[in-house]
C-alpha cells in the first residue's frame, strides 16, 4: 500500500551523493531501477532525473516490516529510504557516478507501487517507437531522454540570460491569431462567438515582432510555440518552438553579429563546444553551386563541378540536350570508390530519381587507370578524358553526373553527396561546422501556382542594388535574408524587413496581391508603418533543431518532451480526436459526409 510523505524530507538527489559524505544520514527518494534478492541482503538501484544509487537492506540495520517490505520491491516502484552513506563494500562500479558509495538503509518508505512497464526503463532502448511513445511518459524516464530534456532546460535559460543581457525584453504574442496567406498551412480554431469565423494559430510571430518594433521596444525576444500544418520529417513537427527575435536600427552584419556570440555562448554553456568566431559566410549562388543545397553540409567536401563547358558539343544527347534546354551538367568526385560494386551504383542512381533527375551518369574510374562508364558509347575516348581530367578524376574514383535544369541538378547532387558521405560514415556527430547563407533571392518561381513566391516571407527586404530589376526581371532580385547552417540543417533564419510601404506595397503585388487584398490580409501591419517604423531586423532558430544537433539526436522527437508522430497524431493522448456534436453545434460546424 502507498505510503505518504508525512514527516520526511529529501536530503539529496541520488548523484548528489560521494565518497564526501560517508558517514551521513540521508533521505532519497526515487524509483526502482532493480531490485536483487541474495538472501538476508537486499540490493537496490535507486533512480531519479540526476542518476543512480546503489542502497543496500540488511536484516540487523532495518526492523522487520522494513526489510519485508524490501523483499517485494520491483521496477518502477516509488520508495524513500532513510540510511547512511558507506563506501561500497564490493569494488566500487566506475560506470556510476555513485560507484564508490552505497546506501545502508535503516528505514523504507514504498510511496507508490508500479505494475510492470511494458518496456524496461533504460538507455537506449531497443524498443519499438509506437510502444515508446504509446507510454511516453515512462519512455521520458530513460536516462538519455532525459539527459536531452534537461539539457532543453539549461539551453532556454542560457538563451534567457544571454539574451536579457543584451537588451531584449521578452514579449508574448497571441495563439489566436487572424489567418493570413503566404507559408504553410495553418491549423485553424474555429469561433463560437463570430459563426463561420476562424482563428488561425501562428506559423510564426512574424507580423507581431515586426509591429513590436514599430512600438519602440527595441529589442524583442520570445521562446514561441509555432505551428504549421505541413508533412513530417526528422527535423519537422507540426507544433514546434522557436528562438525568435527582432531588432531597431539594425543591419544585417548587426543581426549576425549578437546570433554568432548567443550561438557560441550557447554550445559552450551545454556542451562545452567552442564555436570560433567569426562564422563563415557564403552567398546563396555560391552555396548552390558548391554544394547543390541552400543548407550545405561542409563538414566534408565532395563539392560539385559545373562542366556544362566542357562537355559542350559531344555526342552525349543527355548532356547536350540539358544544355539546348537551358540547363547545366555537374558532377560530383566520389574520390576512392570507383570499385563500388554496381549494385550499390544502382542504387544511388535510383536515389538521385527521388528529387527529380532522369538518371545519372557516371565514370567509375578503375584503380589500373580503365574506364566503366555508363555513356561510353555516346562519347570519345578524347572527351571522356577531358571530362575525367576537369573532375580531378583519378585512378580509383568514382564521378557522377546530373544533367537537366539547374534547381534539378542542385538537388540531386546536393542530396547525393550527403548520401555518400553518410554510407562512408564521413559525418562526425562530434564536429559542428556553422555556415551563415546569405543574399538568398527574394522570389522563387511556383511551378504550381503559376506567379512567383517570397522565398523568405512577403516582408523581407531586398538587397538595395537588385531592386531596379523587379519588373524587368524579379528571379534576379536578392534579398537581405540569411540562414544559419549546421552541418547541412537550417538552424534558423531571418531578414532586415521592408520599412517602406511603397516598396512593401510593391512587393505583395508582385506576389499577386491586389492592392485591397493586401490591405484585407496585411493591412494592420501596412497601416502601422504610416506613423513612423525604425528599420528593423530579425531572426528565428527552431530550438527543438538546436538541441537535436547538440546532443547528437537523429530526430527531433527525441528533444521534445510529447512529440506527435508522422501523421501529426499524439499516440499517447490519442489526439486529434473526434467531438460531441453539441461542440459542433456551438461552433456552428457541421461535418461534411465523407466520401
Ligand atoms: P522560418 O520559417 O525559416 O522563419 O523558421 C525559422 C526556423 O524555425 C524552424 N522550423 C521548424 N522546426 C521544427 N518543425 C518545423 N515544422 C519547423 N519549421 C520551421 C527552423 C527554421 O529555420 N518568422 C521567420 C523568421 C524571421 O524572419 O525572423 C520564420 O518563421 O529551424
Ligand atoms: P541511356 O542512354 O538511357 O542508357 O542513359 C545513359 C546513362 O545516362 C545512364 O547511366 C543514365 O542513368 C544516364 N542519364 C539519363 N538521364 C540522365 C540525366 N538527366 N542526367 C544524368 N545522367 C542521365
Amino acid at each position: 500500500m502507498a505510503e505518504s510523505m508525512q514527516g520526511l524530507k529529501r536530503t539529496h538527489r541520488c548523484t548528489e551523493l560521494n565518497a564526501g559524505n560517508v558517514g551521513e544520514t540521508v533521505t532519497v527518494m526515487g524509483w526502482v531501477q532493480k531490485q536483487r534478492n541474495k538472501g538476508g541482503i537486499i540490493f537496490v538501484d535507486l533512480r531519479d532525473r540526476s542518476g543512480l544509487l546503489q542502497v543496500i537492506f540488511e536484516g540487523s540495520d532495518i526492523d522487520a516490516q522494513g526489510f519485508e517490505k524490501a523483499e517485494k520491491l520491483r521496477s518502477e516502484f516509488v520508495i524513500a529510504v532513510v540510511g547512511t552513506v558507506e563506501k561500497r563494500a564490493g569494488a566500487a562500479n566506475d560506470n556510476l557516478a555513485t560507484g564508490e558509495i552505497e546506501i545502508r538503509a535503516k528505514s523504507l518508505r514504498v510511496l507508490a507501487e508500479s505494475e510492470t512497464p511494458p518496456f524496461q526503463i533504460e538507455e537506449n532502448s531497443k524498443t519499438k517507437d509506437e510502444l515508446r511513445l504509446k507510454y511516453r511518459y515512462l519512455d521520458l524516464r530513460r536516462p538519455d531522454l532525459q539527459k536531452n530534456i534537461i539539457l532543453r532546460s539549461k539551453i532556454s535559460a542560457t538563451i534567457r540570460d544571454f539574451m536579457t543581457k543584451e537588451g531584449f525584453l521578452e514579449i508574448e504574442t497571441p495563439i489566436l491569431n487572424r489567418s493570413t496567406p503566404e507559408g504553410a498551412r495553418d491549423y485553424l480554431v474555429p469561433s463560437r462567438v463570430h459563426p463561420g469565423e476562424f482563428y488561425a494559430l501562428p506559423q510564426s510571430p512574424q507580423l507581431f515582432k515586426q509591429l513590436l518594433m514599430c512600438s519602440g521596444y527595441d529589442r524583442y525576444y520570445q521562446l514561441a510555440k509555432c505551428f504549421r500544418d505541413e508533412d513530417l520529417r526528422a527535423d519537422r513537427q507540426p507544433e514546434f518552438t522557436q528562438v525568435d527575435m527582432e531588432l531597431s536600427f539594425v543591419d544585417v552584419d548587426d543581426v549576425i553579429d549578437v546570433n554568432e556570440r548567443l550561438i557560441q555562448r550557447m554550445f559552450k554553456d551545454a556542451i562545452n563546444v567552442d564555436v570560433s568566431l567569426p562564422i563563415q559566410r557564403m552567398t546563396w549562388i555560391d552555396a548552390m553551386n558548391r554544394y547543390g543545397s541552400d543548407k550545405p553540409d561542409t563538414r566534408f567536401g565532395m563539392e560539385l563541378q559545373d562542366v556544362s563547358k566542357v562537355v559542350e558539343g559531344c555526342g552525349f544527347g543527355v548532356f547536350t540536350g540539358a544544355l539546348e534546354n537551358g540547363g547545366s551538367v555537374r558532377g560530383i568526385n566520389a574520390a576512392g570508390q570507383g570499385e563500388m560494386p554496381r549494385k550499390k551504383i544502382d542504387a544511388l542512381v535510383e536515389f538521385a530519381k527521388t528529387y527529380g533527375a532522369k538518371g545519372l551518369a557516371y565514370i567509375a574510374i578503375q584503380p589500373d587507370g580503365t574506364r566503366k562508364c555508363s555513356f561510353a558509347k555516346f562519347m570519345t575516348e578524347a572527351e571522356l578524358d577531358t571530362l575525367v581530367t576537369a573532375m580531378k578524376g583519378k585512378p580509383g574514383d568514382l564521378l557522377l553526373f546530373a544533367a537537366d535544369k539547374n534547381k534539378v541538378v542542385w538537388d540531386t547532387l546536393g542530396a547525393l553527396r550527403v548520401e555518400i558521405a553518410k554510407n562512408l560514415g564521413l559525418l562526425d556527430k562530434n564536429q559542428f561546422n556553422f555556415l551563415w547563407v546569405t543574399e538568398f533571392p527574394l522570389l522563387e518561381w511556383s511551378d504550381e501556382q503559376n506567379r512567383f513566391m517570397a522565398m523568405h516571407h512577403p516582408f523581407t527586404m531586398p538587397m538595395d542594388e537588385d531592386w531596379q530589376y523587379i519588373d524587368s526581371d524579379p528571379g534576379r532580385v536578392r534579398a537581405k535574408a540569411y540562414d544559419i547552417v549546421l552541418n547541412g540543417t537550417e538552424l534558423g533564419g531571418g531578414s532586415v524587413r521592408i520599412h517602406q510601404n511603397d516598396i512593401q506595397e510593391k512587393m505583395l503585388e508582385v506576389l499577386g496581391f491586389t492592392k485591397e487584398k493586401a490591405y484585407e490580409s496585411f493591412g494592420f501591419l501596412l497601416n502601422a508603418f504610416k506613423y513612423g517604423v525604425p528599420p528593423h531586423a530579425g531572426l528565428a532558430y527552431g530550438l527543438d533543431r538546436v538541441v537535436m544537433l547538440m546532443v547528437g539526436a537523429d530526430s527531433i522527437r527525441d528533444v521534445m518532451a510529447f512529440p506527435k508522430v508522422k501523421d501529426a497524431s499524439c499516440l499517447m493522448s490519442d489526439a486529434p480526436n473526434t467531438v460531441d456534436e453539441k461542440q459542433l453545434e456551438e461552433l456552428h460546424l457541421a461535418l461534411a459526409s465523407e466520401e
